[in-house]
């Protein structure tokens, strides 16, 4: 990523090494602690935006009827959610057993079982035939996977030739003096208010670290087409604050 001032030192609090590094256990454990407030964090610190993001990107997937959808870090299940009502079938995958236990409980107390199926999985070995999936979506995941070209190489391999694929992460805003208060934002108080609600000490300091290390939009994108997405669009949302990527294998 470009180094920028503005994100150079994003938090005044350590974030430990196991996170930086983004190991499976330790991603895995502190999605497991902070899932019971997880959805209404994201509410609360998107200002409801979240949901909007998440339906752009299903949006961008087109869906048929007849479609079976991975979302890849499902968590809490939102994607899942928002797509079942235009797929045919959704199937959501992610390593960390309480986010999923959550999601299911929210799949299943909208009649949407039948719909929908939760695995415990892992983005860079998924447990999918090669050729089985229509099209794949990834809000908020991608970042946090320790390999994340790796994850990309599976999703082309599951995808059948022409699939398409949603990522959505976050960026920085492009205007500077939006990205300036955004950073400030994040960086101090995101980090306070994630800290009081989710009751954890470093997840919410994690997140705006891990976002200023994510490659660039257009870095990113030549990591899609590296690794089986030849065609890639870059879309900004909130004038950048979360990028869309819609790509096809
Ligand atoms: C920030 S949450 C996003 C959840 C959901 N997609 C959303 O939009 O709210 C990131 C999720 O990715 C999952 N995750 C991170 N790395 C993973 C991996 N390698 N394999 C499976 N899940 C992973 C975490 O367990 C967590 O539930």
């Amino acid at each position: 990523m470009t180094p920028d001032p503005f994100v150079s030192s994003p938090t005044d609090v350590a974030v430990d090494a196991a996170l930086r590094a983004k190991e499976p256990a330790r991603i895995a454990g502190m999605f497991d602690a902070i899932a019971a407030r997880y959805d209404l964090l994201n509410r609360v610190l998107s200002g409801g935006l979240d949901q909007r993001w998440r339906a752009r990107a299903v949006k961008a997937l087109r869906l048929r009827p007849t479609d079976t959808l991975l979302d890849l870090c499902t968590g809490t299940a939102d994607i899942a959610l928002a797509a079942a009502p235009s797929a045919g079938r959704v199937i959501g995958v992610d390593f960390s057993q309480e986010m999923l236990r959550l999601g299911l409980d929210k799949v299943r107390s909208r009649g949407l079982g039948h719909r929908v199926t939760l695995a415990r999985g892992d983005a860079m070995r998924l447990p999918l035939g090669s050729a089985s999936i229509d099209a794949a979506a990834i809000s908020f995941g991608i970042r946090n996977v320790q390999q994340p070209d790796e994850a990309l190489r599976e999703l082309a391999r599951v995808l059948r030739p022409g699939g398409r694929l949603a990522i959505l992460e976050f960026g920085l805003p492009t205007s500077r003096p939006f990205r300036v208060l955004y950073v400030w934002y994040s960086n101090r108080l995101l980090p306070a208010v994630g800290r009081l609600i989710s009751r954890h000490a470093s997840a919410y300091q994690y997140l705006p670290e891990s976002v200023s290390r994510f490659p660039a939009p257009e870095v990113f994108g030549r990591l899609l087409q590296a690794n089986g997405f030849p065609h890639v669009e870059i879309v900004p949302l909130t004038m950048g604050i979360v990028y869309l990527y819609i790509a096809r294998k």
